[in-house]
């Protein structure tokens, strides 16, 4: 849009100036906003989709969906405490002692194992710190992990599909109707 031609008599020069000023103006802002739009979907868009990088790189979508591998094998205090666990490198190496182990990330994960470090997993989901919440309850509830966590099997990189707001606990927490526990409470989920 280079012109405003609104059918009236010629402005001034005074005129024409502010509108070559408004036109240069509007042409700024719009490649402005074709900018960001671009930088949004190449290099932002993306990589929210696929979740920061981890110090190891592990695919869900390799171990579960095409090995099959159960998400308590790793995961292995989700029943029965508040958080998951992450795996420690000893239990990768549990398979990878035997499968792979020329592989470069393997090589790096006995590195770990070697030096008594552990991996330092970069967190994909978390709530604040005023915020209660255990995994325990959910999952003997019979909950799937992909109704908080999105299809984490599908994930190559594990990223966040759900932003855990306080209104999706409670839309779920307000249909429990049999619960005997005050799950709208707020120190229900604020101690
Ligand atoms: C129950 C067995 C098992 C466990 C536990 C396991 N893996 Fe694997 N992993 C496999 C199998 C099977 C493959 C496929 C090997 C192949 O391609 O031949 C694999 C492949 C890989 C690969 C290669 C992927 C590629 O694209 O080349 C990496 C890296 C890897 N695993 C990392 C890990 C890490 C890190 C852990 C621990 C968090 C882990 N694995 C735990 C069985 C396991
Ligand atoms: C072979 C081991 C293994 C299996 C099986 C596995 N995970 Fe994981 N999981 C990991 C590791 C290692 C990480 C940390 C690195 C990462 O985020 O990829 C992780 C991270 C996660 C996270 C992100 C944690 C955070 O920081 O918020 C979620 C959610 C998750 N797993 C869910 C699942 C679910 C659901 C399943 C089953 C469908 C599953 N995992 C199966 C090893 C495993
Ligand atoms: C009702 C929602 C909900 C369900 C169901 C759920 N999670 Fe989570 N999960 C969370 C929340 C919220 C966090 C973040 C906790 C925090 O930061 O305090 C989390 C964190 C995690 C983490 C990060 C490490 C940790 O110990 O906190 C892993 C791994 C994980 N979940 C795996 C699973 C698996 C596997 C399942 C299914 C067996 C599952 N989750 C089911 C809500 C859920
Ligand atoms: C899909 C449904 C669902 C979602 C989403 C959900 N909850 Fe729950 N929550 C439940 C059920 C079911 C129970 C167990 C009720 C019972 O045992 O009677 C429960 C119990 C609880 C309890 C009390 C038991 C305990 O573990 O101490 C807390 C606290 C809680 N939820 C916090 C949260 C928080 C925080 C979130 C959001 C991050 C959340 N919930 C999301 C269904 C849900
Ligand atoms: C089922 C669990 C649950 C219940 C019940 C609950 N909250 Fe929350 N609340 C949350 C979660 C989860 C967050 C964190 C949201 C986020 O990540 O910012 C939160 C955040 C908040 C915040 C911080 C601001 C915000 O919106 O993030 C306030 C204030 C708050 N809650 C007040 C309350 C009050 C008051 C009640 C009782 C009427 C209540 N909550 C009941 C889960 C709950």
């Amino acid at each position: 849009m280079r012109t405003m031609d609104t059918g009236e008599p010629r402005a001034g020069a005074k005129g024409r100036g502010r509108s070559q000023g408004i036109a240069a103006l509007s042409a700024l802002l719009s490649s402005l906003i074709v900018g960001f739009g671009l930088v949004y979907f190449y290099f932002i868009y993306p990589v929210a989709r696929a979740g920061p990088a981890q110090p190891v790189p592990f695919s869900h979508r390799l171990h579960v969906d095409v090995k099959e591998i159960d998400c308590r094998f790793c995961h292995s205090t989700v029943e029965r405490a508040p958080n998951a666990g992450l795996p420690a490198a000893e239990k990768c190496l549990f398979c990878h002692n035997h499968i792979i182990t020329e592989h470069e990330v393997i090589q790096n994960l006995r590195g770990y194992v070697e030096r008594g470090e552990p991996i330092p997993w970069v967190k994909v989901t978390y709530l604040p710190d005023h915020v209660y919440f255990s995994h325990q309850q959910h999952v003997r509830s019979g909950i799937d992990c992909a109704r908080c966590h999105g299809d984490v099997e599908q994930m190559d990189r594990v990223y966040e599909e759900n932003r855990l707001l306080m209104g999706f606990c409670v839309e779920c927490h307000r249909g429990q109707t049999e619960s005997e526990l005050p799950l709208l409470d707020c120190v229900t989920c604020h101690q």
